[in-house]
């Protein structure tokens, strides 16, 4: 048993001023069964501050255009509040140049993006490509999907008890034969911190490209892409306060250059006829169609709102919250965490003895609290842990100590409910 003093002192820090910040987000202020929403669920997916909101509508109301094809005035202020949210991300990630920074759908669209272009171009019968157990199905199967057009295989990092890949076992499964490398910078489901910079340092030793996924890393930690040396990274926007269908890939020049059109159409090409197709320069060769222009600029925005509380703040207050969650985790009985690593972001995955995690998600939500259960879209994990599924709290800088209490008294009545 933890002693309150302990608890106490613990929760008395604080380096974020949380309840001014919780102004800044409309959604949190409602009640949910008639009791005061606790969102922990920001693993699935974040909530928007209202800067982010107005934005949304304030290009709706007096900017709507398409852009990169208008020489009227709106579709001018357009495709500048666009073309700015790109340099927005290309300094919020510390890119080179511009031409890096390309606009997606999201994770998975990148993730999609890179196994299709790259593997059409470079991947052949027998080639090896490296991803890790911890990944979500979104990095498992687009590469699962080239490697049975081309005959190539997947080869799978193995984790250890704790949710940590084995880095001995990483080094053993390269070989002339490894092509590409892709890794999740941090895991949804378990909250373990990858080494990428380790595990790119030592792929480039033998010249294989990496990509990471950032979908649960950039919103809690500086990514600096320039100093990871990763050759792509790829996020979501709606896991970083902008809206869903919005995301990022980040590839170094040089690669993007050598790499096929994704998908083809308007704006990705320089000239058509029947007979030929040049296609236009980075990045818009890979950006065919009319893109989501408002979940481009709210994006940047997104990161405008980031930027006035600095991502090393988040990044100090969450590990705070962190340390805070799982010292009252720690205190359930018959709690078991899923995922111990050493080094572990904001998630908290767990299990509760005789009760079924879907069971536990029904009756924290009756308390106002949400959580998501389920296998969170990593199968392979779950099978890992020899588990269907788990309960998962997921940590934003809007939450507060007081909500971890309430969670961790809620957790008690699930065994109240259930004896
Ligand atoms: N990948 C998201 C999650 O972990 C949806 O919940």
């Amino acid at each position: 048993m933890i002693s309150d003093a302990i608890i106490n002192s613990v929760k008395n820090i604080s380096s974020l001023d949380v309840l001014k910040i919780r102004e800044d987000f409309p959604i949190l202020k409602q009640l949910i069964h008639g009791k005061p929403l606790v969102y922990l669920d920001n693993a699935a997916t974040t909530q928007k501050p209202k800067f982010v909101i107005d934005k949304e509508r304030e290009y709706y109301e007096v900017q709507n255009s398409n852009i990169h094809r208008g020489v009227h005035l709106l579709s001018q202020k357009a495709t500048m509040e666009y073309e700015k949210a790109r340099e927005k991300v290309m300094r919020f990630i510390n890119a080179k140049y511009l031409s890096e920074v390309i606009f997606t759908k999201g994770t998975t669209d990148g993730i999609n993006l890179i196994a299709s272009s790259f593997g059409e171009k470079f991947i052949n019968a027998d080639d090896e490509i490296i991803i890790s157990h911890l990944e979500h199905h979104s990095n498992i199967v687009p590469w699962q999907l080239l490697c049975q057009r081309k005959n190539a295989k997947l080869k799978v990092i193995p984790i250890n008890d704790n949710g940590e890949i084995i880095f001995e076992e990483f080094e053993k499964l390269i070989s002339e034969k490894t092509k590409f490398i892709s890794i999740v910078h941090a895991s949804n489901s378990l909250g373990t911190i990858n080494p990428i910079k380790d595990i790119i340092n030592k792929a480039h030793q033998y010249n294989i490209p990496v990509l990471i996924d950032a979908a649960q890393s950039v919103q809690h930690y500086k990514i600096d892409v320039k100093e990871l040396d990763c050759d792509f990274l790829v996020f979501s926007g709606h896991k970083l306060y902008a809206p869903t269908g919005i995301g990022i890939l980040y590839g170094k020049e040089k690669l993007l250059e050598e790499l096929p059109p994704y998908q083809g159409g308007g704006d990705m090409i320089s000239s058509v006829t029947f007979e030929k197709t040049t296609y236009n320069e980075l990045p818009y060769k890979f950006e065919a169609g009319t893109p989501n222009i408002s979940g481009g600029i709210c994006l940047g925005a997104a990161i405008d709102y980031i930027n006035s509380i600095g991502i090393k703040s988040i990044e100090e207050y969450e590990k705070e919250l962190s340390d805070y969650a799982e010292l009252r985790l720690k205190e359930i009985e018959k709690l078991t965490p899923i995922g111990t690593a050493k080094n572990k972001g904001a998630v908290f995955s767990f299990i509760l003895d005789g009760v079924h995690p879907h069971d536990i998600g029904t009756i924290l939500d009756f308390e106002g609290i949400a959580i998501r259960t389920g296998h969170h879209c990593t199968q392979p994990i779950m099978d890992r842990f020899k588990i269907p599924a788990t309960a998962r709290a997921s940590l934003a800088f809007y939450n507060t100590k007081d909500e971890i209490d309430f969670l961790a008294s809620s957790i008690k009545k699930v065994f109240e409910v259930f004896a």
